[in-house]
């Protein structure tokens, strides 16, 4: 965790998971056994945003634990509309707290409050990027339910585009094995730096597969010559974890193109917020998929259904009595993961499994750098909202070639060319040229996605600097 703060999952080791899971899961055993553990602490709960279960989760743990909550709601009753700064408005929160709770509508926004915040600040949202806490939930509804994690077979369902939910909680299961697969709305699939991210960093292969029973969730028959039709955007994650500690045993995982009975659905509601202003704003809602009685029926009878809520039409209200339906039972999970969590960050309990390894990160470990030349490309990305407060800084990965990912928001930039100075001549070469050994060299270089950035800064292709100079060298980088 940096900063003692939570921003996305994958600043939680597994162990850290674990630990909050466990406590959670003590806690659950009796609300009321810890009405004094958090006396003397204050909870900020700062939510720009709408919110039912999250706000209303965390202000009840904070309750249940004995600690003091001040809130603000919405943008219109905090200072921020009179045009001041989240950064400013961070920073002085913070005078008055322990513990900060963001909720807020830009990508990367609890990223930025951690730079400024001088307390904890935990994500409880920002915009469609992250939702940790919710997978925190997710988690511990699935543990619950089936105990293991690892081998679980999850279909995310929905607006894998801007479902804030499933991002999360993709990078929290496949760091415990689950084999997931993707049931988007019509042109509402996972973003490319999420895909990206699955196989370049997750290692986990991404193939399109034949709908076969899924086909169901979109109005569609199975069986006959539907059965087995491939849908445009059905992909599954099929290969073992790259990851795991939950678990001793090596599991046997089987390739299957069918989930089985036995699949959990995560379902979403389209998120039509973060339209606005996009071209699918005016787009009419294409295929989305649905779960009722009707579309589950028998062949999904061992299914378990899951959603972060709230629902709009995509899961119907005949599924509520449903043994398999057990989303509200993931909302009232919410008061004992939000309460571990808050004990564990403000060290009110100690981390146990964690202990002294927590800061040691489970995936690649990326260079972070501010670059030169290249800013974020999403316009709803805290560093282009609220750029005097934050300058771009990106993650940078090689394999399987040069990227960098946005450290606020994740949106990635893979430039095509690297600018350098030889011989005092300012010169652009392919990306795949370049070379560093370390994150200071990268601040030589400007780089730019295409021909014109690069020559419009004055810089020369390395063909035309060696028709019309001396040798050109290569750099010793
Ligand atoms: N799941 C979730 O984040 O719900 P709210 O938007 O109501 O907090």
């Amino acid at each position: 965790m940096y900063k003692n703060s939570l921003v996305s999952i994958e600043d939680l080791s597994n162990e850290e998971i674990e630990d909050i899971l466990d406590l959670a899961q003590e806690m659950q055993q009796n609300l009321r056994a810890f009405p004094t553990l958090a006396s003397g602490n204050i909870m900020a709960s700062l939510f720009f945003e709408a919110s039912t279960r999250t706000r209303g989760s965390f202000e009840s743990a904070m309750n249940r634990l004995g600690g003091r909550t001040i809130t603000t709601t919405g943008i219109g009753s905090s200072s921020l509309e009179k045009g001041e700064t989240l950064a400013d408005t961070v920073r002085v929160w913070s005078s008055y707290s322990d513990l900060i709770v963001l909720r807020h509508p830009w990508e990367g926004a609890a990223r930025l409050a951690v730079d400024y915040a001088s307390v904890p600040v935990i994500n409880a949202g920002d915009g469609g990027h992250e939702h940790p806490t919710q997978t925190l939930c997710d988690l511990f509804t699935l543990r619950a339910e089936k105990r293991n994690l690892e081998g679980l077979k999850v279909a995310l369902c929905g607006d894998l585009k801007h479902g804030r939910t499933v991002h999360s909680l993709i990078f929290g299961l496949l760091r415990f094995g689950a084999e997931l697969y993707f049931v988007p709305g019509e042109g509402l699939d996972l973003p490319e730096h999420v895909k990206t991210k699955i196989e370049a960093q997750y290692k986990r292969p991404i193939e399109k597969i034949p709908a076969g029973d899924f086909q169901a969730l979109y109005g569609g028959q199975t069986g006959g010559s539907q059965d087995g039709e491939p849908l445009d955007a059905l992909y599954m994650t099929p290969s073992k974890p790259h990851l795991r500690t939950l678990f001793e045993d090596e599991p046997n995982f089987e390739f299957k193109t069918s989930p089985g009975r036995e699949v959990v659905f995560y379902v979403t509601r389209r998120q039509t917020e973060r339209e606005t202003g996009s071209p699918s704003a005016q787009a009419p809602v294409g295929k989305y998929p649905r779960i009722s009685k009707a579309t589950m029926k028998k062949r999904f009878s061992r299914a378990t259904v899951l959603h972060p809520l709230p629902r709009v039409d995509e899961l119907s209200y005949d599924m509520d009595d449903d043994h398999r339906s057990k989303y509200f039972v993931q909302a009232a999970y919410g008061v004992p993961v939000r309460m571990a969590l808050i004990s564990l960050i403000l060290e009110l309990k100690p981390w146990k499994k964690a202990g002294e390894r927590r800061a040691e990160s489970q995936v690649e470990e990326p260079t972070i750098v501010a670059t030169q030349g290249i800013e974020c490309a999403n316009p709803n990305c805290v560093t282009n909202r609220e750029s005097q407060s934050c300058e771009s800084r990106f993650l940078v990965f090689t394999e399987p070639q040069v990227r960098f990912t946005c450290n606020y928001c994740g949106w990635e930039i893979a430039p095509i060319f690297y600018g350098t100075q030889q011989r005092g001549r300012k010169i652009y070469k392919p990306i795949g040229k370049l070379r560093f050994k370390s994150q200071h060299q990268l601040f030589q270089f400007r780089f730019f996605c295409s021909e014109d950035e690069a020559l419009g800064e004055g810089f020369v292709s390395v063909s035309s600097a060696v028709e019309t100079a001396a040798p050109v060298f290569e750099v010793k980088d």
